[in-house]
């Protein structure tokens, strides 16, 4: 790898080859070791690990399985809408835009973009920002696919890669965060989460956000909790990771996965219920941990939104709606929407 920092943009840059390069812009900052988070966040009365947590390579790959569920709606009622928007994003977009992803997708999701890109641009300008250097391989994928492609890779939470954008040129950003993956906040760290957004965002702009909406606690539980055990050996794995890479003793077959729907705080609350009374210990965390029988680890929320909680959202922290679409049967929705103007 060639790293080059010039004077004038102090910022750490490999070049990989013409179409090829990343920023690591805040590579100094220490990140909590995931040995001290798994230690205080299990060290307390009511257990919990972050689900960031989950996507070790195991992990990803049970995750890309749920995507493919017949339960596990969200994946592919995004897709059909983004097939949608084939149509009806360019509309919105001009030839000086470029494609902003916060996660690094190699997905079919990120290709559906690009295509659309494709089709008014002969060049286009990915920029894919993820804290891991997964980045890399996922870029890598897409430059095989995607001839008039060039991709520039930041290494760097997404709030650190969009304030480097925004200081980086004058192009127009279409900013997209899929998945539903803005579920996981609490409410307040949403809305903390998306004013920043909006405040590294241009006039020009434009924001795409995929939110699961609210509907029968049956079909969400059955999304959480599949017949083929998919979600549970998901959840069950974050275990054997912590076995594995901080010398823990957690014996998996202890431990039940559980997928409630709390209809009050409209998210989906997984849980690891230990099934017996046990001890576990966690080497590197320097942690003996006891369990009771029923006591929860709790390991995801997944906030589910109805429409005008979306336009609330949105409006209070620094949006403007330009349109939300959503399928047929009203399970998913896809929002765009630039800056509110001061
Ligand atoms: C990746 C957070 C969007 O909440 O639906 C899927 C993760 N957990 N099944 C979700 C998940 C269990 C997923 N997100």
């Amino acid at each position: 790898m060639n790293s080059t920092i010039q004077k004038n943009f102090p910022y750490k840059k490999y070049v990989i080859d013409s179409n090829l390069q990343y920023f690591k812009p805040h590579s100094t900052k220490i990140e909590k070791s995931f040995a001290d988070e798994v230690s205080s966040s299990l060290n307390r009365s009511s257990k919990f690990i972050h689900p960031k947590f989950f996507y070790d390579k195991k992990g990803s790959e049970l995750f890309e399985k749920i995507c493919e569920l017949p339960e596990y709606y969200p994946t592919r009622t995004e897709i059909k809408i983004l097939k949608k928007l084939q149509s009806e994003l360019p509309p919105y977009l001009d030839d000086s835009f470029r494609l902003v992803e916060l996660g690094s997708g190699s997905s079919v999701k990120t290709r559906l973009l690009l295509d659309i890109f494709a089709r008014f641009q002969d060049e286009t300008e990915y920029f894919p920002i993820d804290i891991s250097e997964i980045l890399t391989e996922s870029s890598e994928l897409l430059l095989r696919d995607y001839e008039n492609l060039s991709i520039t890779g930041i290494i760097d939470t997404y709030e650190g890669g969009l304030e480097f954008i925004e200081k980086y040129d004058n192009k127009k950003n279409l900013i997209i965060f899929l998945g539903s993956s803005f579920g996981n906040f609490t409410p307040d760290d949403g809305k903390i989460f998306l004013q920043k957004i909006s405040s590294f965002m241009k006039k020009d702009d434009l924001f795409l956000i995929g939110l699961d909406l609210v509907k029968d606690k049956e079909t969400l539980e059955k999304a959480y909790d599949d017949s083929q055990g998919i979600t549970a050996k998901f959840n069950l794995n974050v275990l054997s990771r912590i076995n594995d890479e901080l010398d823990a003793d957690f014996n998996l077959e202890n431990f039940k996965h559980l997928a409630n729907y709390n209809a009050k705080d409209q998210r989906i609350e997984m849980y690891l219920k230990s099934l017996v009374t046990q001890s576990i210990i966690v080497g590197k965390s320097n942690l003996s941990l006891q369990l009771h029988q029923g006591e929860l680890i709790h390991t995801e929320h997944s906030h589910k939104y109805t429409l005008p909680q979306i336009e609330n959202l949105m409006d209070t922290t620094g949006f403007e709606i330009k349109h939300i679409w959503l399928d047929d049967d009203k399970n998913y929705s896809l929002t765009l929407a630039s800056k509110t103007e001061l």
